[in-house]
């Protein structure tokens, strides 16, 4: 019998599939506060997890753990070197979630580039007739996208914008031509010049050392000021205090954020206050669709891995 440990609730979907398997029982784990992780975890062969951290501290006490399965596909929140050291795997669900990502990149640009919000909010104060060409608002034919990143969610969002007739341009230098062009995409290899040139940047990409703080001020005044920033990818990848100043001072157009560099984000960020920034809390893949696929698939990948009928492509090579 295994013991698996739900760190965060999941969709009711995911929890019958252990239910109904003789060699697994589970427990729902709500209070993800370090001293609790401490001392509930050292009893599970495997957990699941969504966004509390496991941390070494909390990890060098479970010594029966083998596995984690992560609902999502960013791993940010484990001590990578420590699983690598101690031989836990890491399971991602990699076949859940992108396209309701993909869906939400489009909502902020079409949100952003027609002015909803603002709009919405003067039909409500009654100023309907007033609307008219008061708000700066785009097309999106024939504008340029540059997508930073093109894995799961990257090849799903550029069918999107390509039924937009958007031109797409793709920077990733671990991808190489021929598949980005089969996907009807440029490959780009000068993140500087691709960026002077862009109408909208979507950023699909991890977080980590060669990436946080990849879109700076510099980097920020060097495109151009009708630009349309979305981040759905990690906070830090887009320095949040740079973005804030870029968006006061018309250096950039507006920007879509579901991520953060600190989640929640406190209220005392000056981002909160931004008009020009179109916030949700993390939230791109909270659509029903989606929060069952990722139960279901977060709870299948441990049983498949304690079944050694694992898929390939949700294992983390560490
Ligand atoms: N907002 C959400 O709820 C949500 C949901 C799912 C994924 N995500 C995040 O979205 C991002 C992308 O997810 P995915 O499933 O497409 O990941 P993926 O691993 O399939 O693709 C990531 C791509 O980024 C590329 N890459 C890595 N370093 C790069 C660099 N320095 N410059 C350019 N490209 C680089 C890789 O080659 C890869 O093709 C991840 O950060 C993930 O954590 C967020």
């Amino acid at each position: 019998m295994y013991r698996i440990g739900i760190i965060e609730k999941i969709h009711e979907s995911g929890i019958e599939l252990l239910k109904n398997s003789k060699n697994f029982e589970h427990e729902i784990i709500e209070d993800v506060s370090q001293d609790n992780l401490i001392k509930v975890l050292p009893k599970f062969d495997g957990v699941t997890l969504r966004v509390a951290k496991l941390n070494s501290v909390i990890l060098k006490n479970c010594k029966k753990l083998q596995v984690i399965s992560r609902h999502g596909v960013g791993y940010d929140n484990v001590d990578l070197k420590y699983l690598k050291e101690n031989n836990i795997k890491l399971l991602i669900t990699a076949t859940a979630n992108a396209v309701s990502v993909a869906e939400h990149v489009m909502y902020m640009l079409l949100s952003l580039s027609k002015g909803i919000n603002k709009y919405d909010q003067m039909v409500r104060s009654g100023e309907f007739r007033k609307a008219a060409n008061k708000i700066e608002t785009f097309e999106l034919l024939n504008k340029e996208i540059l997508i930073l990143g093109f894995g799961r969610i990257g090849k799903i969002l550029i069918k999107r914008c390509i039924g937009f007739e958007m031109n797409v341009n793709v920077y990733d230098p671990f991808v190489n031509k021929k598949t980005i062009e089969d996907c009807g995409g440029k490959k780009v290899e000068d993140l500087n010049l691709a960026l002077s040139t862009a109408d909208f940047l979507s950023i699909h990409m991890p977080l980590n050392k060669n990436t946080k703080n990849l879109i700076d001020l510099n980097k920020l005044k060097s495109m151009k000021n009708n630009i349309i920033i979305i981040n759905t990818a990690r906070g830090g990848i887009i320095n949040e205090k740079d973005l804030d100043y870029a968006l006061n001072n018309k250096i950039i157009f507006g920007a879509g954020l579901d991520v953060f560099e600190k989640e929640p984000i406190e209220m005392v960020n000056p981002l909160i206050k931004n008009k020009k920034v179109l916030l949700s809390p993390h939230s791109a893949t909270f659509t029903k669709e989606c929060t069952m696929r990722m139960g279901i698939q977060t709870v299948q990948n441990l049983i498949d891995f304690f079944e050694n009928k694992l898929k390939k492509n949700m294992l983390v090579k560490l």
